[in-house]
């Protein structure tokens, strides 16, 4: 199961995965949320896949999904119906030493999954977090299972017409705050029967290792995709990573590489797939970025 991540790439990483040959062993060494190790999973192409990440946070969450998994739903089944408001959040950011569900509401409640900025600015939490809250209670009190949610959200937000950034939405909230009372939301227990969704079934076991991608021992007749931070994104994730030292270990590597970058990629390997993608928060004069999405091949073929 991945989790939302800065520069995730869970909507393209069918059309990686279709693209990269089979062997006996497939590393995604730059992991993030796992986006990538979990439809690679899914593919059957190769026998084992092999995550590794240099954030020791990052990869705590994906070891205790991956290792715990029944314990690891209902938590999240809890994080998405009892909405953190700032104060928590920002009492979970300053703790010395966060669990795997800490690192995770703080990726949730993030602006752009960052966690380091509240989702939403004060004017807007005051709204949001009531609707968060009944949107819960209805979804306790309607039995719907965690694998329904998101649909169950949509349908939900159009019912009650509340729509995203609407002038209406004033008056909405009016409505919802006079609703029904909280008390719903201890009735969570009911939901520990959560039936297995699909996609999270473990079919295959995922090896997980927290190294710099350069430490990875890597096995004979292997692949290895690297979803490198791109240049402007690089600081994002609390590390500075030099691209042309990166470029130089593909040159030199005796497996083969398939990586991902923009078009304007300067590391000059062949270009094998690419897509243009719409960056929904990267904006540039009002308008949302348009990229082209590539994945690059080297190493020894
Ligand atoms: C673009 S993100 C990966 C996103 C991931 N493919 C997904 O879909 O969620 C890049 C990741 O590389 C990690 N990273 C940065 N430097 C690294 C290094 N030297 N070795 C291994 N991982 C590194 C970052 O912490 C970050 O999680």
């Amino acid at each position: 199961m991945s989790i939302p991540f800065i520069g995730s790439k869970k909507s393209i990483a069918k059309y990686i995965i279709d693209i990269i040959p089979p062997a006996e062993n497939y590393y995604d060494l730059f992991g993030g949320g796992a986006a990538i190790s979990e439809v690679a999973l899914q593919a059957g192409k190769w026998s084992q896949v092999h995550y590794n990440e240099i954030n020791t946070e990052i990869v705590n969450v994906i070891r205790w999904l991956s290792h715990d998994y029944d314990t690891a739903v209902q938590e999240i089944t809890k994080l998405y119906l009892t909405p953190i408001d700032r104060q928590d959040f920002f009492r979970i950011k300053n703790k010395q030493e966060r669990t795997p569900i800490d690192t995770l509401a703080l990726i949730v409640y993030s602006f752009g999954n960052d966690r380091s900025t509240y989702l939403w600015c004060k004017e807007k939490e005051a709204y949001k977090i009531p609707i968060v809250k009944q949107l819960a209670a209805d979804i306790i009190k309607n039995g719907v299972r965690f694998p329904d949610f998101k649909k169950y959200r949509i349908n939900w937000l159009k019912e009650n017409k509340i729509y995203r950034e609407s002038n209406r939405i004033g008056t909405e909230i009016e409505s919802l705050q006079s609703l029904s009372s909280l008390e719903n939301l201890q009735r969570l227990e009911r939901l520990q029967a959560l039936e297995r969704m699909e996609s999270l079934e473990r079919q295959h076991t995922l090896n997980i290792t927290n190294l710099d991608y350069r430490d990875v021992e890597i096995k004979p007749d292997s692949i290895v995709y690297c979803d490198i931070p791109y240049y402007n994104a690089a600081n994002k994730y609390g590390n500075d990573f030099n691209h042309d030292y990166f470029y130089n270990w593909v040159r030199n590597a005796e497996f083969p590489v398939y990586y991902s970058g923009y078009d304007t990629d300067a590391g000059g390997f062949d270009r094998v797939w690419e897509k243009e993608h719409t960056c929904k928060l990267a904006k540039k004069g009002g308008k949302e970025l348009r990229r082209v999405e590539c994945l690059y091949k080297g190493g020894r073929q």
